[in-house]
């Protein structure tokens, strides 16, 4: 496995590759979400691209910026295992030559659910994924579906700008008690950890949205959103733990309405 972190070294690399390439973009501490991802695609392509890159032009929050994860060598011997072929770690100052002078903006579902609640954040990451898609050039790239509203952006900029990619979406990989594998989970405290999980359980119930929330916040959630559009529920929520917070997001195919209540 390669391990490449200037995009001239990265260009010699793709060279030798021919057209089909998987890629797996990611912002590192890697979880068995992303493993699902690494799998497919080493299963459906010849070579698998992973990067690891923590965008911050994604972050709307400086704190939740400097405190993201990093398991790095955790990660490499991860994707060696699965069968990666190369793995990207690009620096800013090769990403954003420009200094982000030029974005990719979406002007309409970007500004919804977790786009309403963290300003720019959809910006940054469609311009990371379409400059990444560039450099890697990769037949397919994979997602998951824990980040619906994301994959969703992704697939849409991919045929507004006619991307010569396929944007595969993956299921969400879950712990045994249902809460959604996320590289921020490492983050929660014990007690937080022990409640998270009836977040995912409340938003697949067959309550109705705004009842779902209020049991939520009744449970001790900040709670951010909890939509349904286009027949899927969205949530995010803010838990306290301790000196620091983490927000979790999750979705669920919409519930058929039923007389269950959210408790
Ligand atoms: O989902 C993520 O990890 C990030 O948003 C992505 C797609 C790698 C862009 O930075």
């Amino acid at each position: 496995m390669k391990v490449v972190k200037t995009l001239a070294e990265w260009h010699v690399v793709r060279e030798s590759m021919d057209d089909s390439v998987g890629f797996v973009p990611t912002m590192g501490a890697l979880h068995a979400g992303h493993a699902a991802l690494l799998e497919r695609s080493v299963r459906e392509n010849r070579y698998t691209v992973l990067s690891i890159y923590v965008n911050p032009t994604q972050f709307n929050n400086a704190d939740d910026l400097d405190n993201y994860p990093c398991t790095l060598e955790a990660d490499l011997k991860l994707a060696a295992d699965l069968g990666v072929h190369a793995v990207l770690l690009p620096r800013y100052q090769e990403i954003y030559p420009d200094g982000f002078r030029f974005r990719v903006d979406e002007t309409d579902f970007s500004h919804t659910l977790c786009g309403a609640h963290r300003p720019g954040h959809f910006t940054g990451v469609l311009t990371v994924v379409m400059k990444l898609f560039n450099i890697v050039r990769p037949r397919r790239a994979y997602f998951g579906e824990k980040d619906h509203q994301q994959l969703t952006l992704i697939r849409d900029m991919a045929r507004a700008f006619f991307l010569p990619v396929d944007v595969v979406s993956v299921p969400t990989v879950r712990d045994s008690d249902g809460l959604a594998l996320s590289s921020r989970n490492l983050r929660l405290s014990p007690d937080a950890r022990r409640l998270a999980p009836t977040f995912s359980r409340l938003l697949a119930s067959a309550a109705a949205d705004a009842e779902i929330a209020q049991a939520l916040i009744d449970q001790g959630f900040t709670v951010d959103y909890v939509e349904t559009i286009n027949g899927r529920r969205y949530g995010a929520v803010v838990m306290a733990c301790g000196d620091h917070t983490v927000r979790l997001i999750d979705n669920v195919p919409a519930p058929e309405p039923g007389f269950a209540r959210a408790s």
